[in-house]
């Protein structure tokens, strides 16, 4: 009986799964066409800073640069756990992962989207369709904080595998970039910056306070992040506060949660310390089936997101206004056409293409249209093209353009206009 219901809900899981997956597919055709195309620039690479669209809510984002890393510990390592890997070399390539964890501010309105739906679609299994086109989890069961830490700033907690998964999906369709949770590999590269000892400020365990809560030093709930020490990336919490979901190679397997959490012992920090999901952190849903989007008993799961380049956006919103702009007391706007041109292929060529036909592989999956032909050309209005660079385009929820009120100069957005009429 007890394997036929472990059959049952697996069967139900392995469903919701291919479910969401054919959901990303048709749901947020932008994002896996920048996905399937793929663009890089190697010149911008640089941290960023991450609106969610609709909202004031922002997040940042640390350029973690490529690299090789020996995972998993050694034999004697103290506080080695069955659940760790054996030692392995492996080479990881650049990303951007999360300076903290995700807090309830960011979370709760791909919670909560329309609090009338989800009260309507309460505890179905299925979660439901937004009008963004995504799928939101059910309501929780009981208070969604469970007296862990209610403040925005808190990391959210409480979410399932799928959940998680989910989260990073939703932001994709919001954004237009690429985020997911990291692979286990990508995240232990991350925690340890460099770092081949248990921990990643050292091997002494007394010092784990100064960096991380956890059992000793968090109380009874989490902590708002990023208030201790960060790690050499600049990565806060990455230990500690809450476990955070990684990627599973099979999709069957129990989900991971690496980093430790508030409530556990140091030995759940070191930096190849793993926690496999087991069945006990649903034990007391008294649902039937159970859900899939919470884990009852589970107060310490929670996730980081990274992007990674399959969207070139991020990269092009990372890149310094200074790149290859001119000096800011230079006169841009007065400066010969060359310098307006620099500029044009620093900032915008990304999606716009070398010659404004944006026909670049992001420019073609966010709908860029050819700036070298008269019918566009036509549609030129300096104040409202002005207005757009200054403040980016975000259509239908979806990320279109960044904003670029804060890196260009009044003369050189202008200049840009002209420019690009002239194309
Ligand atoms: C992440 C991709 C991306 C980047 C980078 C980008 N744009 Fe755009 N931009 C778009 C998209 C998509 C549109 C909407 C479709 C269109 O008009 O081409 C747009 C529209 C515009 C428009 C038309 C606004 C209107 O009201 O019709 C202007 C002007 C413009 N961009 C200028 C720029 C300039 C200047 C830069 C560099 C500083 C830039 N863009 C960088 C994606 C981008």
């Amino acid at each position: 009986m007890q394997s036929y219901m472990n059959h049952m809900k697996m069967q139900k899981v392995t469903e919701t799964l291919k479910f969401l997956a054919r959901k990303a597919l048709v749901a947020c055709p932008a994002v896996m066409a920048a996905a399937l195309t793929g663009q890089s620039n190697a010149a911008e690479f640089a941290n960023f800073t991450q609106t969610i669209p609709g909202s004031t809510v922002k997040f940042d984002m640390v350029a973690i640069p490529e690299g090789e890393v020996t995972i998993g510990s050694p034999e004697n390592e103290a506080g080695r756990d069955k659940a760790d890997q054996a030692q392995k070399k492996v080479k990881v390539k650049r990303f951007w992962m999360g300076k903290c964890e995700v807090t309830w501010d960011e979370f709760l309105p791909y919670v909560f989207v329309s609090q009338s739906e989800v009260a309507k679609f309460e505890n179905k299994l299925e979660g439901i369709i937004d009008k963004d086109g995504c799928t939101h989890p059910t309501k929780p069961y009981g208070s969604v904080y469970r007296d862990r830490g209610e403040k925005g700033s808190n990391p959210a907690i409480g979410m399932g595998w799928p959940n998680a998964l989910n989260y990073t999906k939703w932001l994709s369709k919001k954004t237009g970039r690429h985020y997911r949770l990291p692979t286990e590999e990508e995240w232990e590269y991350a925690c340890r910056a460099g770092a081949t000892t248990t921990y990643f400020w050292g091997d002494d365990a007394a010092q784990a306070k100064e960096y991380a809560w956890f059992k000793d030093n968090a109380g009874e709930g989490t902590h708002l992040v990023g208030k201790l020490k960060p790690n050499k990336f600049g990565l806060y919490d990455i230990t500690g506060n809450v476990g955070e979901w990684c990627l599973k190679a099979d999709p069957k397997a129990p989900g991971v949660l690496r980093g430790g959490a508030w409530t556990e012992e140091t030995s759940k920090l070191r930096s190849a310390a793993r926690m496999v999901e087991v069945e006990e952190w649903n034990e007391n849903d008294p649902q039937s089936p159970q859900s899939i989007w919470w884990l009852s008993a589970a107060d310490f799961t929670g996730l980081r997101v990274v992007c990674d380049e399959e969207s070139g956006d991020a990269a092009a919103a990372a890149a310094p206004a200074t790149a290859a702009a001119p000096a800011a007391d230079a006169k841009p706007a007065a400066a010969a056409n060359g310098d307006v041109k620099a500029l044009y292929l620093a900032q915008c060529k990304g999606c716009h293409g070398e010659t404004g036909k944006g026909d670049t592989k992001i420019g073609k999956a966010k709908g860029a249209r050819d700036y070298t032909t008269e019918a566009v050309k036509a549609t030129y209005d300096e104040a409202k093209w002005v207005e757009a660079i200054k403040n980016g385009i975000e259509k239908d929820g979806k990320h279109l353009m960044s904003a670029y009120k804060d890196k260009l100069t009044e003369e050189q957005i202008k200049a840009l206009a002209q420019y690009m009429k002239s194309l």
